[in-house]
């Protein structure tokens, strides 16, 4: 998919920033946004985007259609990213698992809810059934976006995810029908 694929200009607050679909001439600018966050918010992936092979694989899966990918710029810098992983050759082919990250500069203005929106919109057109999201237990500002999104608690699994310095985290794994949500978050806008 080239940049030209998917590209808007959404207003925030007094200034604005534009969603674009990735592509692989992306992946320094995205492996430089990973190294930035605090591990602990990249805790609850599956797969490890400080490691740039896996940046790499990523946006290989997404130029195959096997996964959808936006970026939020601001004046050409990187400042969000969200993902919806998709594995339509399992028993799941009508599950994607949603991922937002937004750059600890630029949370609390209303970016991680419209990069969700944006994300269902792409699920829906791509006729995903059931979204879930994963995070840490102790995720509250993620916990709280999903939850007003219309997403519940679905599972906790103790003690999933290892951080660097061996300690455990718990993860929940919240989940949303894609139908109800999506009427919901029209009626919103
Ligand atoms: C979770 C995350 C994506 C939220 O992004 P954001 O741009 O800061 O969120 P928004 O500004 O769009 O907030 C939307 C709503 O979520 C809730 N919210 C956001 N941050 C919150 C916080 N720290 N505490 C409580 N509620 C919060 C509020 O209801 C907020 O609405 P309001 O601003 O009208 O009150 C961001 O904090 C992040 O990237 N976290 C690290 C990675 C992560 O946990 N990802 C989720 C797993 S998929």
């Amino acid at each position: 998919m080239t940049k030209s694929a998917f590209r808007k200009t959404v207003p925030i607050g007094s200034g604005e920033f534009i969603l674009r679909v990735p592509d692989v001439s992306d992946a320094d600018a995205i492996h430089a946004f990973a190294l930035g966050l605090p591990n602990h918010d990249l805790l609850y992936m599956r797969r490890d985007i400080s490691k740039r092979p896996v940046v790499d694989a990523w946006l290989e899966s997404v130029a195959k259609s096997e996964s959808l990918a936006l970026l939020a710029e601001k004046e050409g810098d990187l400042i969000g990213m969200s993902g919806l992983m998709l594995d339509r050759k399992s028993w799941s082919p009508h599950v994607g698992e949603i991922r937002v990250l937004i750059g600890a500069g630029a949370r609390g203005n209303g970016l991680g809810r419209v990069m969700i929106q944006e994300t269902f919109a792409q699920a829906v057109a791509q006729g995903i059934e059931k979204i879930i999201a994963q995070m840490t237990l102790d995720q509250s500002a993620a916990r709280a976006v999903f939850q007003e999104l219309g997403f519940q608690q679905e599972a906790l699994l103790r003690d999933h995810v290892r951080d660097r310095n061996g300690e455990d985290h718990d993860i929940v794994i919240m989940s949303c029908d894609v139908a109800g949500a999506a009427a919901r978050m029209a009626a919103s806008r």
